[in-house]
């Protein structure tokens, strides 16, 4: 089994703390250890190769130090020129593997989730690989607590083998009251977007689906730079791939889809509301970093760069302090960080 970790992701709705050239896979967010290196020390116990990982050029160095800093070498370190999202990410690594005549399961990992039940994870990997080594694309469900409107998910069929079922349905990102039936209907869960299946069935998928996309993939790949353990695809040929996630180019389409479900306190911390959650707090419900005094303050995520910050009588809000900038929103509301990172963009 070889874990490939993708880690192109830019983490927007984290600003202030999660910036372009330091986006939140490569932050503490939930330790002392980067969300990139617990995705990978998570896998210890596992019988796993050395990680691949799939990232920006511009990160390179950073996830080569982080994850060597923790004995996690890994075996090859694929750079995109520019972000196709994960379904050519995916293809990349599938090809890189398969051009090292190496078709055994791939474990496709985001690196950017918290997962606090390792041992209920693993046992769901295990699961999964029995049916991936078969030829099946395997999803992993997490049962969903509300109707989320920036996930996929994956309406389960029949009990196929023990704790596997067939994909009636998987939906990527429904509207809110599509959701809202889902959830209540008890017939759904939320995709993880960790995937497993062989490098050469991902392929063929893919071949069926999306043929441009895999062309333009193995033309990048084909006329790759290779130094130290950098692959550095070719910037033309990558920048004419078609752009798409695997869940619309893959899962929503293949019929070999199976679910695994994971039990395994997941989450993809993808904002501020959802980092309070998983975060410990004091006996107001705070979530308090750095040097921070709250006064009659509860359900807060407060965290201080080198500031003192000082709360007084507010209720569920974010406040985060950085050198150069300072977010304090409604913990409700921090869907919207975004904007701010679109509109700060475009004033650039
Ligand atoms: N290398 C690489 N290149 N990685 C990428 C790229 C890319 O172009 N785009 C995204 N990633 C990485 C991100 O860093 C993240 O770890 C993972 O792939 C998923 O990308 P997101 O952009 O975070 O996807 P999402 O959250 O909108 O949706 C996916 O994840 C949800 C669960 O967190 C989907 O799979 C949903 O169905 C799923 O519910
Ligand atoms: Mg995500």
């Amino acid at each position: 089994m070889v874990p490939v970790v993708l880690s192109g992701g830019s983490g927007t709705r984290l600003w202030p703390y999660s910036r372009s050239l330091y986006p939140k896979q490569f932050l503490p967010l939930t330790s002392e250890l980067t969300m990139v290196q617990e995705t990978v020390l998570r896998l210890d116990g596992l019988s796993v190769g050395a990680p691949w990982v799939i990232c920006n050029e511009d990160h390179r160095f950073m996830v080569a130090e982080q994850l060597r800093s923790e004995g996690a070498t890994p075996a090859g370190i694929i750079l995109e020129p520019v972000g196709r999202n994960t379904a050519p990410a995916i293809a990349l690594a599938a090809l890189a593997l398969k051009a090292k005549s190496d078709d055994s399961v791939m474990l496709v990992l985001p690196a950017d989730h918290v997962i606090e039940n390792v041992a209920a994870f693993h046992e769901s990997v295990l699961i999964a690989k029995e049916q991936a080594e078969s030829g099946k694309l395997v999803t992993f469900g997490i049962v969903p607590t509300a109707p989320e409107t920036g996930y996929g998910y994956i309406k389960r069929s029949n009990e196929y083998a023990e704790g596997v079922f067939g994909v009636d349905q998987f939906v990527e990102k429904p509207d809110l009251a599509t959701a809202e039936d889902y959830v209540s209907s008890g017939q759904y869960y939320w995709n993880s977007g960790m995937f497993m299946f062989r490098p050469s069935r991902y392929l063929e998928e893919l071949e069926r689906f999306s043929p441009e996309m895999l062309s333009a993939c193995r033309a990048a790949l084909d006329g790759a730079a290779c130094d130290l353990d950098f692959t550095r695809v070719d910037k033309a040929a990558f920048e004419a791939c078609p752009e798409d996630s695997i869940d619309y180019a893959v899962m929503e389409k293949t019929d070999a889809a199976v679910v695994v479900p994971m039990d395994a306190q997941w989450s993809d911390v993808g904002s501020w509301s959802a980092l309070w959650e998983v975060s410990d707090k004091d006996e107001n419900g705070n979530t308090c970093k750095g040097d921070v005094i709250t006064h009659d303050s509860e359900n807060c995520y407060i965290q201080a760069d080198k500031k003192l910050i000082a709360t007084v009588g507010i209720q569920d809000m974010v406040v985060v302090d950085t050198d150069d900038s300072v977010l304090i929103a409604s913990k409700d509301r921090v869907q919207e960080v975004k904007k701010i990172v679109s509109s700060l963009k475009q004033s650039n």
